[in-house]
């Protein structure tokens, strides 16, 4: 039974991946810090060998716990984790605290490479695909975005380095950066937000969770066995083309 991780899964996105994963017979550890919110998804997704685990990606000695535990107790091969967990807190350079940067930093950041870290030796063994979930703020930031898109980028790089490191091992890295995806992330949207969208992207619409939950399967596959260490942007054109 090939099994996956998704960081995130109990909202948006990572939701949206974890049912694509299951459709294709992954057995998945969802994670994230609502329980509820997590079981709902484990129930809207197929087949019933699915694990879900609440616990802060800010909180490095939860990672490591959770890590160290499941690492004991879950043998089947590791095949995917995608690294999704994230939100945004849109505030201007001189009025974002310190602390809005350390906690931002945490769950893109230094949680999942704490978590990669007590993975390190499994990956290797059961050739683990790694995808992560930044956005295309990492590439072309905006204002009132600094600490964000300052952490994606980050993560770009480090997935980009991380990449290289692993070819050798036969694992591949990949980074998504999303554009606008229509999420919870963005609070409540209204015909107005639509509207607004509409007019900004080329292709005339806001992403939808499914346009990055094909791609992550598609990374996953056969079919990309000869990708890494890519960044693939997904935004209906708005990074190119405006
Ligand atoms: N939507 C977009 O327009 C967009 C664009 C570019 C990139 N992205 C990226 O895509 C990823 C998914 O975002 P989304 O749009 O799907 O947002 P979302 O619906 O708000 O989902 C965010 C997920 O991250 C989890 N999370 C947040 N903070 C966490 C923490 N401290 N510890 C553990 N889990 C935490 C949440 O878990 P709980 O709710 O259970 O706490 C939730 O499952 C994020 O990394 C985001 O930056 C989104």
């Amino acid at each position: 039974m090939k099994t996956a991780i998704v960081t995130g899964a109990s909202s948006g996105i990572g939701a949206q991946i974890s049912r694509h994963l299951s459709y294709e017979g992954y057995a998945l550890n969802l994670l994230g810090r609502d329980i509820l919110r997590l079981t709902e998804v484990k129930n809207s997704c197929q087949g019933d060998n699915h694990q879900t685990f609440n616990f802060d990606f800010t909180k490095t000695e939860e990672v490591q716990s959770f890590s160290q535990q499941w690492l004991k107790e879950n043998s089947s091969p590791l095949k995917a984790l995608v690294i999704n967990a994230g939100n945004i807190n849109r505030s201007s350079f001189n009025e974002t605290p310190i602390t809005e940067w350390e906690q931002q930093f945490q769950i893109s950041v230094l949680g999942p490479i704490s978590l990669i870290k007590e993975f390190w030796q499994r990956i290797i063994n059961d050739k683990t695909t790694i995808i992560t979930i930044a956005s295309t703020l990492a590439l072309k930031p905006i204002a009132n975005t600094a600490a964000y898109s300052s952490l994606k980028a980050a993560m770009v790089n480090w997935s980009t380095s991380l990449a290289a490191e692993m070819a050798p091992f036969g694992v591949r890295v990949n980074c998504i950066c999303p554009g606008i995806i229509e999420t919870p992330i963005h609070g409540q949207t209204d015909s107005l937000w639509h509207q607004s969208i509409n007019e900004l992207v080329p292709l005339g619409r806001s992403g939808q969770p499914d346009d990055i939950a094909e791609m992550v399967s598609f990374l996953l596959s056969e079919k990309a066995k000869w990708i890494t260490g890519t960044q693939q942007i997904i935004d209906g054109g708005l990074h190119n083309l405006r």
